[in-house]
């Protein structure tokens, strides 16, 4: 077995139990490439100050690479007697290339070096769920473009309301997921800065340049306190917040297009290639893709609270605690890729009936505000309004009848006030047509939202 980094001051090797209880490798081990990329840093660093020599950077350099192919060949024995992906590389190095490799923790401690990895880590992994936000947003407003014509009828209560049209609502869940990426971008500013440096809590007697890593890494600038540097975990708590807002938005989207997609709405195709079957009951066609992003809200949620409970009352500065922010991060963002990825390839594939919409939407009275609008706009008091319609909807209720399919005899049964105009606003396009404001219902604002929405995408 290996030897302990650390096995200087111990007398008797370490419990098997304890050694797997305290081993992080089989979760951490996904950060090789850019513990790395923070290792070939700091030896840069190091040999501009003066403390290894070009020789020894240029040895670490070729061994550290030729790990780094050694892992993406699946050739690396990972061990957990290693405990972490940071004593693995290092271990390994040194087999490699002897005691130069010895030097490289110099001026280092795994508490910045792992701070340091999470970060990267998460920087790229923020990068790749941004363009996969980006996408899945390009199909709404897209798919919103092409439907700013098709009416359906408007929820509130999940009771027929008012008339909209599609792109509309297509364009409510783009809002949600604009908020969602503005909020990435915040959460990847403030995270984007170098903890390289902090060393174990209170930074190091090298003569170390803390601006130069953090320049090699990509990051804005270093950190400002050691103590603060090595124990903050706010950005992983900050990324899984919002991650979960977006799969509370996924889930809302999640459980319409459930609904839609029943018997009983029956607004939506999906294509068969998102969908299964039962192994029991031949007709069935369930929306799994959209159920399992609902449920999976669950999970997210769930790391939320276990990256807030672990960082509760956590004094400065590092603490073991710490290694158990990898798991709830890394699932939050497999499961976040994986859930937009699902929704990017699947609203362009959505198919409105529109027949079906449009008939839904004549069924529920939606026009009876636009009815009202109309009383209100010949001299009628609003109230007075409401329960002139509302007596007309009673009456169509009794006869089944929707309100522009009665015949203006019997709407004058409730209003001698109604004249023939009113068939211009009890139309599903006259009522959705009149809602012509910023934010409104009507197709032309909804073309124009849609090509603003376009052009904010455009220009990320
Ligand atoms: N595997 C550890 C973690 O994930 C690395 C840092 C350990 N530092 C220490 N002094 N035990 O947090």
């Amino acid at each position: 077995p290996a030897i302990k980094p650390w096995g200087g001051r111990f007398s008797e090797p370490t419990d098997a139990f304890v050694e797997r209880f305290t081993a992080s490798v089989e979760f951490d081990q996904r950060m090789y490439h850019h513990d790395i990329n923070g290792s070939l840093a700091h030896a840069q660093m190091l040999t501009k100050v003066g403390v290894l020599t070009e020789d020894e950077y240029q040895q670490i350099q070729t061994g550290l690479e030729a790990i780094r192919s050694e892992v993406e060949a699946g050739e690396f024995q990972w061990s957990v007697t290693l405990e972490d992906v940071h004593m693995n590389i290092e271990a390994r190095l040194t087999d490699k290339i002897g005691i130069t490799g010895k030097k490289l923790h110099t001026g280092r401690s795994r508490n910045d070096q792992v701070a340091t990895d999470i970060r990267l880590y998460l920087r790229d992994e923020i990068d790749s769920i941004a363009k996969e936000l980006t996408r899945l947003q390009q199909g709404l407003t897209t798919l919103a473009g092409n439907e700013a014509h098709t009416i359906m009828p408007g929820f509130t209560h999940l009771q027929t309301a008012q008339p909209v049209t599609f792109g509309h609502h297509l364009l409510a869940w783009n809002e949600m997921l604009e908020r969602d990426y503005s909020r990435l971008m915040d959460c990847r500013a403030r995270m984007n800065q170098s903890p390289l440096g902090a060393a174990a809590l209170a930074g190091t007697t090298y003569p170390i340049d803390r601006a130069m890593t953090a320049e090699l890494l990509g990051f804005d600038a270093p950190t400002e306190n050691s103590l603060d540097s090595v124990s903050d975990r706010d950005f992983a708590i900050e990324f899984t917040a919002f991650a979960s807002l977006v799969m509370t938005h996924l889930s809302r989207f999640s459980e319409e297009l459930v609904l839609w997609t029943s018997a009983q709405f029956n607004f939506i195709e999906l294509p068969d290639r998102f969908c299964t079957g039962s192994s029991i009951m031949p007709q069935k066609k369930n929306p799994d893709v959209p159920e399992l992003v609902r449920g999976k809200v669950g999970r997210v949620n769930g790391h939320l609270i276990s990256l807030l409970t672990l960082m509760k009352s956590q004094p400065l500065a590092y603490n073991k605690d710490n290694q158990e922010d990898k798991e709830p991060l890394f699932d939050t963002i497999d499961t976040l890729k994986d859930c937009l990825k699902a929704y990017a390839d699947m609203v362009p594939a959505i198919k409105p009936k529109k027949d079906v919409m449009e008939e839904a939407a004549r069924r529920g009275f939606s026009t009876a505000t636009d009815l009202a609008d109309y009383l209100v706009r010949k001299g009628v008091a609003f109230r007075d309004a409401h329960e002139i319609v509302g007596k007309s909807v009673a009456y169509g209720v009794e006869q089944e009848k929707d309100l522009s399919e009665m015949t203006l005899e019997e709407l004058q049964q409730f209003s001698d006030t109604i004249t023939a105009d009113v068939f211009d606003v009890l139309t599903l396009e006259g009522s959705v047509s009149a809602r012509d404001h910023i934010g409104g219902t009507a197709p032309k604002q909804v073309i124009e939202a849609s090509k603003r929405a376009a052009q904010r995408l455009s220009q990320r």
